[in-house]
């Protein structure tokens, strides 16, 4: 640390010198549904004003990545500690120098400006009026059709050479935006009710259909040495009579035997709340998680967030990594809760910090709208997932249950607003995100059996991203799906640069996936049934790597698209993802924007893995 004195010599040093012009760092281009601005905010109100520094090295993180998960790399499954991700992409000296410099020059007293513990964050409580000066910005008061007040600006400013140093400045323009999960009832009816009467696996899907379909062994062998995590965000929840009728009825060998449950922010199975649209989800993912691997391999639950107000994905990447959690503190308080929570119900003990162990595979049936968040919020996250893939976990996340329209109904304008109204089509986040593998759904057509091609399901989100850019792996791929399979649309309804990020990656069976909820047999559809029994399909193969002494797969994206794993995947290539007011994307042969890769094929996976080092 530099002493207080050599802070002051460079500070004259700067102030002597030309102050620099000023350019703009972020603008939001509309106000999230719902909102609405209601008045300028009082100038001698106190704000918590955050900056995050940027990290060096960040730009060659998909090289990092790639090195230790690319089949021909000499480094691959080489994966790093925790230590060495941290020591590479801690913000450098000059980059605190630089921040902490101009906000003395601009007259903030030293002893209010705070490093954190990390290095990875500034932190001064001012007022608005010194902050409207600082970001020459102005701050509102904003309130909600339910009542509920946000302070923002529309945008803001940063002196030109303080601006390569900071990633985003909180509050500005960042705004509430709810967790939706996915593949619950809530979404679009999709949970129905059965008969009693059993029929094929095109009708209802069962753990045996699965089995046949992707051709999965019936035990793990290395299963004492493996890991595979579940994550769900209170209030989602689940019974152990339903996990156990699930077990009795499907013949899993599972009765009895439960998650392994760790709490995260106060994360509790909670009972209060007994809709069917609670119990879904939590339900779903355990009963097709467990059975696929089978009694001997523990699963891990992750239940995040208390019964209040709920916890976000930036909430659980602060337990299982405490870079994150300390380094980059990269809570916002817009978007993630700020544990311990004093409200009424609140959960009120410390947030766990990197205390969590992480497991090998960590998949979770949750999304957002990609335009509910900020590109620089949604960009720090994904480079979270990135380096997760560096240390040898495998991220999965649902591509979405809304073909290549946004959750709720919600289209973008040409200007990125979301309305339902509009034309243009609306990806999700973290399926988005280049560095986490993203999972679509497909059926078996009706009257098929598991001998058939499966086929799209029409609902199984899929696209290119507005906010981040081509990852190498899946270049040559999604270049050849538009080049012989070009969709036609104008260029004003989706992101047809083709330099963004395409998903998903691959896809599974979320189509009539028979479940039992509270007491009741049911089918449910999504991209987040389809998630975990990738999941569960991924520890089966790192179950054989383990067994054969090598390390598990990590991130799989460079693998996968490789020449390698051609004929690891079943090619899905009928079926389209319908949505604002197109008929979408159609699935092809190769890769394409409804199925990815294609399904599992166990064996041949299991092959190509086993090949690599
Ligand atoms: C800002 O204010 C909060 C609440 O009063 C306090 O906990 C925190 O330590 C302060 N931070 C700084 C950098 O002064
Ligand atoms: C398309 O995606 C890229 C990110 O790869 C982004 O820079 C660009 O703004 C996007 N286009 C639209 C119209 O959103």
């Amino acid at each position: 640390m530099l002493s207080l004195l050599s802070w002051l010599t460079l500070s004259l040093v700067v102030v002597s010198g030309a102050t620099s012009p000023w350019t703009l760092h972020e603008r939001r281009s509309h106000i999230p549904p719902g909102w609405n601005r209601a008045r300028k905010h009082e100038p001698s109100a106190i704000i918590p004003l955050r900056i995050a520094l940027t990290q060096p090295n960040i730009d060659q993180i998909g090289s990092y990545l790639n090195d230790v998960s690319h089949p021909d790399s000499p480094n691959y499954g080489d994966h790093w500690t925790p230590d060495q991700v941290a020591t590479k992409f801690a913000p450098t000296k000059e980059t605190i120098n630089t921040v902490r410099d101009w906000l003395l020059q601009s007259g903030v007293d030293p002893a209010r400006v705070e490093v954190s513990p990390g290095k990875g964050w500034l932190h001064v409580n001012s007022t608005v009026g010194e902050v409207e000066g600082l970001l020459r910005a102005k701050y509102y008061v904003y309130v909600h059709d339910t009542g509920a007040e946000h302070v923002a600006s529309e945008s803001y400013h940063l002196p030109a050479h303080v601006t390569p140093h900071v990633d985003f400045v909180t509050p500005t323009i960042h705004f509430d935006a709810r967790l939706a999960h996915e593949g619950g009832p809530t979404t679009s009816g999709i949970v129905t009710k059965v008969s009693a009467k059993a029929k094929g696996c095109d009708e209802e899907i069962t753990p045996s259909c699965l089995r046949a379909l992707y051709g999965l062994p019936n035990k793990p062998v290395s299963a004492k040495k493996n890991s595979f995590g579940i994550v769900e965000f209170t209030p989602q929840t689940h019974r152990q009579s339903d996990l156990n009728s699930f077990a009795k009825k499907y013949s899993t060998g599972l009765s009895g035997v439960s998650p392994k449950m760790v709490s995260i922010d106060g994360g509790v199975l909670q009972t209060k709340l007994t809709d069917d649209n609670y119990y879904a989800e939590s339900s779903a993912d355990l009963e097709y998680g467990m059975s696929l691997v089978g009694p001997k391999q523990e699963v891990t639950l992750y239940q995040v967030g208390d019964t209040h107000r709920g916890a976000s994905f930036n909430n659980f990447l602060d337990a299982i990594d405490g870079f994150y959690c300390i380094f980059e503190n990269g809570d916002d308080a817009s978007h993630d809760t700020i544990y311990p929570d004093n409200v009424p119900g609140g959960y009120k003990g410390k947030q766990p910090c990197g205390t969590v162990k992480p497991t090998n595979v960590i998949s979770t049936s949750y999304k957002y709208n990609e335009a509910d968040l900020s590109d620089l919020y949604a960009g720090r996250q994904c480079l979270e997932y990135g380096k997760l893939g560096i240390m040898g976990i495998t991220v999965l996340y649902p591509s979405g249950d809304d073909g290549v329209e946004g959750g709720r109904g919600l289209c973008l304008t040409p200007k990125g607003k979301q309305t339902s109204k509009g034309k243009v089509f609306n990806p999700s986040f973290p399926a988005s995100c280049p560095f986490v593998t993203a999972v679509g759904a497909t059926r078996i057509a009706s009257g098929g059996s598991v001998h058939d091609p499966e086929s799209a399901w029409d609902h199984s989100g899929g696209g290119w991203s507005n906010y981040f850019g081509m990852p190498a792996y899946q270049a040559d791929a999604v270049k050849s799906y538009l080049k012989h399979h070009h969709p036609g649309y104008s260029g004003d309804i989706w992101n047809s640069t083709g330099k963004s990020r395409a998903y998903p990656d691959l896809s599974a069976i979320g189509y009539n996936v028979m479940i039992v909820i509270r007491d009741e047999v049911m089918t449910i559809s999504g991209t987040s049934l389809s998630t975990p029994i990738v999941g569960a399909i991924l520890t089966l193969v790192n179950d054989a790597r383990i067994n054969a002494g090598k390390r598990p797969i990590g991130f799989i994206n460079s693998a996968i698209y490789s020449e390698k794993f051609s004929g690891a995947f079943h090619d899905v290539t009928t079926g389209t993802n319908p949505g604002c007011g197109t008929k979408g994307f159609e699935a092809v042969k190769g890769w394409d924007p409804v199925t990815g890769l294609g399904t599992p094929n166990f064996p041949r996976m299991v092959e190509a893995w086993l090949k690599l080092r």
